[in-house]
C-alpha cells in the first residue's frame, strides 16, 4: 500500500513517525475517516468541515488547506486504485523531540498521514445478518464531540463486546444511549418513528448521520432527535448504528434480547437502500 506522510506517498513500509509523536504519547491528535465508493469520496466536504472544528477545539493547526488535502486524499486512492472501502487521515500536534506536557513552539509542524483500506461498504455480510449488541457504560471523555485518537475506550468497548457473544457495545450514560462504540445509534418505535441522540458534546456529530437525517426529512419519514433509554431501546421495533464504514447496519439483538422479529429491521433497510441509491 501507499501512504501518504508529511508530503510524501510512500510505500508503508518507508512510513516512519518519531517516538516522540505527541500523536503516539498524549493521543493529541484528530483524525477522519471518509468513505469511497466506486473510487469517489462520499460526503468528504463535511469531513473535512469536521477536521477544521477538530482542529480548531484542540488548539491544532491544519497541515494544509481543506481543498489541498482533499487533492491528496484523490491521488492516494488513485495510487491504491481504491474502489469501496475508506481513506484515513490523523494530524497530531507532531514531534516535540521529548516527551513534555506542554504544547510546543510554534516551529513544531503537525505529523500529517493517511492511508487507504479497502473493504465493503455496500455488501457487508453484516447488512443481510445484522449484528448483536451490548450494552456497556461509557466511559469516555467529555468531548465526545471532538474527533481524537484517544480511544482506548471504544478499543475496551469492542473487545467486552467481543468477549460476550456480541459484534459492537451500546454506550450507556445515565441510563441513556450516547451511541455505540464507533458509530451512532438509531431506534425506530412502534409507530415507525426514528429516534436518534440530539447533537452536544456527548456524541461524535456523525456525517452519516447528518446524511441519514436529510433523507428521512426528504422521504417523508418519522424523526425525533431526542436522547433515548437503554429501556427504550430493548423495546424498539428496530435498531442501527450509521458511520461512514458501516453505512448502517441493522441491529438484530440487544443484551440477548431478539429487536423486532431477530431479522434486520424492514425501515433500516430502506433507509440502507436509499442511502446507498445517494452514494452511488
Ligand atoms: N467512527 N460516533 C463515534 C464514536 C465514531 O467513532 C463514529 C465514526 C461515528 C460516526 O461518524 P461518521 O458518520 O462521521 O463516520 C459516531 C469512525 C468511522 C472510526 O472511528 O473508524
Amino acid at each position: 500500500r501507499t501512504v501518504y506522510l508529511n508530503g510524501q506517498f510512500v510505500d508503508e513500509q518507508h512510513a516512519h513517525v518519531s517516538v516522540f509523536d505527541r500523536g503516539f504519547l498524549f493521543a493529541d491528535a484528530v483524525y477522519e475517516v471518509s468513505a469511497v465508493l466506486n473510487g469517489r469520496l462520499l460526503d468528504n466536504d463535511a469531513h473535512l468541515a469536521r477536521l477544521a472544528r477538530s482542529c480548531e477545539a484542540l488548539q491544532l493547526t491544519l497541515p494544509c488547506p481543506l481543498a489541498e488535502i482533499e487533492q491528496l486524499q484523490k491521488r492516494l486512492i488513485v495510487e491504491n486504485q481504491l474502489q469501496e472501502g475508506a481513506i484515513y487521515l490523523q494530524v497530531s500536534r507532531g514531534n516535540s523531540g521529548d516527551r513534555n506536557f506542554d504544547f510546543p513552539d510554534a516551529s513544531v509542524t503537525p505529523t500529517f498521514l493517511m492511508f487507504t483500506q479497502a473493504r465493503p461498504l455496500v455488501n457487508h455480510p453484516n447488512v443481510q445478518r445484522g449484528i448483536r449488541m451490548v450494552s456497556l457504560e461509557d466511559i469516555r471523555w467529555q468531548r465526545r464531540d471532538i474527533k481524537t485518537v484517544g480511544l482506548l475506550a471504544p478499543c475496551l468497548a469492542k473487545e467486552y463486546a467481543h468477549q460476550h457473544q456480541a459484534d459492537d457495545a451500546l454506550l450507556i450514560e445515565n441510563d441513556l444511549v450516547t451511541e455505540a462504540s464507533s458509530s451512532n445509534a438509531w431506534i425506530i418505535d412502534e409507530h415507525g418513528c426514528l429516534i436518534t441522540r440530539p447533537l452536544s458534546t456527548h456524541i461524535l456529530h456523525g456525517i452519516t448521520r447528518h446524511a441519514l437525517i436529510e433523507l428521512i426529512r426528504e422521504n417523508g419519514l418519522q424523526l425525533e432527535e431526542r436522547p433515548f433509554s437503554l429501556d427504550e431501546a430493548l423495546n424498539a421495533r428496530e435498531i442501527f448504528i450509521s458511520s461512514a464504514t458501516t453505512f448502517i447496519w441493522p441491529v438484530i439483538a440487544l443484551d440477548g434480547k431478539t429487536i423486532g422479529d431477530g431479522k434486520p429491521g424492514k425501515i433500516t433497510l430502506q433507509l440502507r437502500d436509499i442511502y446507498v441509491r445517494m452514494a452511488n
